[in-house]
């Protein structure tokens, strides 16, 4: 089976990829490597003995990205390529608009055009906005905060539009949790880039002294320690679930959206703990305005991903917290 992925050189793509080697798919990434490197390919190489085609594409210039959809025939679309940063999103809407939304129009008119029916996107948790209740399940409304969010719940609307007027068309729409950790190798590793807002990346910069210390933003919300709530998930336990979409797609049509999460939360002291007792570091922090936007708590109902995908996280916050660190000892 050959499977074409969009963005498969950056963080989440990349882990996927291993995943699909080792099981066995003939992957094609395409990436315009304006949040990665080149590099990745040798990793993924020497991690699974194969390296992946790769071709230097923007996926919202048509012309090239129909020469590949030209060469081979494909049997889904795997589709991670975007931007990703909450408040550069707010600064710049059109950028994200413009990239996000057309990108992937430019994608799914090409997938109509050359026949490949099958399409697992990247979604996000935070369709979800501030959820009513923990855990949230796929029924939950859904409100976005922010132009990042938009694009991802503009996407949706556009796939099940498509999948309404398709009959044929299966797109399955992972809603991540929060994505953390690395291949235990050490050889890739988040690699954001500029400041990064996220938690993970910013415990291991406090980790490593690269800041005086960690903000934690919000001590005063109604939780058990007062920290807010999180799913956090390996990101190779994220990357099988994809395998397993792949699956299900091609048994099934139409659209539908699956949390992928691992159904645990913890709160940002929690997971400040965790982290310093499995590396044996300190993760200097102060306590820190809220920040806004925050929802108090957000893990995941993941029953349905367990019913419809046969798939559930299986690596624990440990296993987190000690690949993330050993992918940023490590990583060049
Ligand atoms: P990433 O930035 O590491 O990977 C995205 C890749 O897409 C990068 O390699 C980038 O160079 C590429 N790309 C961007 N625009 C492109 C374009 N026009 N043409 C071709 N390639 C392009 O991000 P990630 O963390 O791996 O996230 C992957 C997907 O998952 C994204 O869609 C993101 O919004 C979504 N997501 C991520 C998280 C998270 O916390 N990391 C959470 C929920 C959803
Ligand atoms: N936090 C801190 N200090 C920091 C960074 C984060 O205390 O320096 C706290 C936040 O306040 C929040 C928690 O850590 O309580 C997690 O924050 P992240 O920014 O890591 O994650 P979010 O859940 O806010 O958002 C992330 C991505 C979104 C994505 C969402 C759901 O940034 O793009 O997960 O997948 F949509």
């Amino acid at each position: 089976m050959k499977i074409l992925v969009s963005g498969g050189a950056g963080y989440i793509g990349s882990h996927t990829v291993i995943r699909l080697i080792e099981n066995g798919y003939d992957v094609t990434v395409f990436d315009n490597l304006y949040n990665s490197k080149i590099t990745v390919l040798d990793k993924i190489e020497k991690i699974t003995g194969t390296r992946p085609d790769f071709r230097l594409c923007d996926m919202t210039e048509r012309k090239s990205l129909e020469a590949i959809f030209r060469e081979d025939k494909y049997d889904a679309v795997i589709h991670f390529a975007g931007y990703k940063a909450v408040g550069e999103s707010i600064e710049k809407p059109l950028m994200y608009y413009d990239n996000n939304i057309n990108g992937t129009l430019v994608i799914l008119e090409l997938m109509e055009k050359y026949g490949v029916k099958n399409l697992i996107f990247s979604s996000s948790a935070t369709v979800y906005g501030l959820p009513e209740k923990c855990p949230v399940d796929e029924t939950a409304p859904l409100f976005c905060l922010n132009p990042y969010g938009r694009t991802k719940l503009f996407i949706e609307e556009i796939l099940r539009d498509l999948c309404a007027a398709d009959k044929d068309f299966s797109a399955v729409l992972l809603r991540y949790f929060n994505p953390v950790g690395a291949h235990p190798s050490g050889l890739i590793a988040e690699d954001p880039n500029g400041i990064p807002n996220n938690l993970m990346p910013r415990i291991i910069q406090a980790a490593k002294g690269e800041i005086p210390e960690l903000q934690v933003f919000g001590d005063d919300y109604d939780t058990r320690d007062g920290t807010c709530i999180r799913d956090y998930i390996h990101v190779l336990d994220l990357a099988d679930g994809h395998v397993a979409a792949l699956d299900y797609a091609f048994k099934n049509k139409g659209s539908i959206p699956i949390n992928l999460g691992t159904g645990k939360g913890y709160t940002v002291l929690e997971l400040i703990n965790a982290f310093e007792k499995v590396n044996g570091i300190r993760v200097p922090y102060s306590i820190a305005p809220r920040r806004e936007g925050d929802s108090k708590s957000t893990y995941a109902d993941n029953s349905l991903a367990k019913k419809l995908l046969g798939w559930e996280a299986k690596l624990n916050v440990e296993d987190m917290c000690r690949d993330a660190w050993r992918g940023a000892v490590n990583y060049e």
